[in-house]
């Protein structure tokens, strides 16, 4: 996968698939104390010890509909961590939920860019009306959120997967990633680095 925001997407999408109502994603990043960490926890219906044991097998699912019995979710992300010499857990309990979280050393040359976010958020909500995702971004620092809990309620009634929510919510995800970044080229800061 090209970007962490891929990876995100399947992580978020395991928490789904295991009846989350509720994702708090949070990435942080830091181009002097060099990393970038990433961290999707959820209120689904968790795992197991044994279970959360065998998740890096690239050959575990609990799908049964799947013609290939691999599950890649997490050993692809798994592969991502350990290419760059980073840490990633899971911590799960059955009817607690799921914690996932991964950190990179931000400056090695084989970790792949934060990427589309905002195409990751508004993709796990379209045909999902009824979850909720707390998102924190910080960035050397400074730090931005979306909670779809306060954006529904200023909705009134209006479906948080409607096309136009959808569309100004990931303007509304972009524009504050750029203002976050901005003032510093942390592109030549990542290069340099
Ligand atoms: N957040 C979660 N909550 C509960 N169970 C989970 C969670 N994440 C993963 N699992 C369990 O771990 C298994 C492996 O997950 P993984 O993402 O690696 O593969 P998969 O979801 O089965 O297949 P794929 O991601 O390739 O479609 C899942 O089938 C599911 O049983
Ligand atoms: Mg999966």
């Amino acid at each position: 996968m090209e970007e962490l925001a891929e990876h995100i997407l399947d992580i978020a999408r395991n928490s789904i698939e295991a009846g989350a109502t509720r994702l708090t994603i949070a990435v942080a990043e830091d181009t002097e104390e060099n990393y970038c960490c990433l961290s999707v926890v959820d209120n689904g219906a968790g795992m197991a010890r044994e279970l959360v044991r065998r998740l890096m097998d690239p050959f575990f699912t609990t799908k049964s509909g799947k013609k290939v019995k691999v599950g890649l979710g997490l050993p692809l992300l798994k592969d991502a961590v350990e290419r760059c010499g980073g840490r990633m857990e899971v911590h799960s309990a059955p009817g607690r939920g799921t914690r996932v979280t991964a950190e990179f050393p931000y400056h090695h040359l084989d970790r792949a860019p934060l990427g589309d976010i905002a195409g990751t958020i508004a993709t796990l909500l379209a045909g999902n009306n009824h979850l909720d995702i707390f998102y924190r971004y910080n960035f050397n620092g400074r730090e931005m959120y979306l909670d779809t809990r306060e954006i529904r309620a200023r909705l009134r009634g209006v479906p948080l997967d409607t096309p136009e929510v959808l569309i100004w919510l990931r303007q509304y995800l972009s524009e504050n990633e750029e203002i976050l970044h901005g003032g510093e080229d942390y592109e030549i800061a990542r290069r340099a680095g």
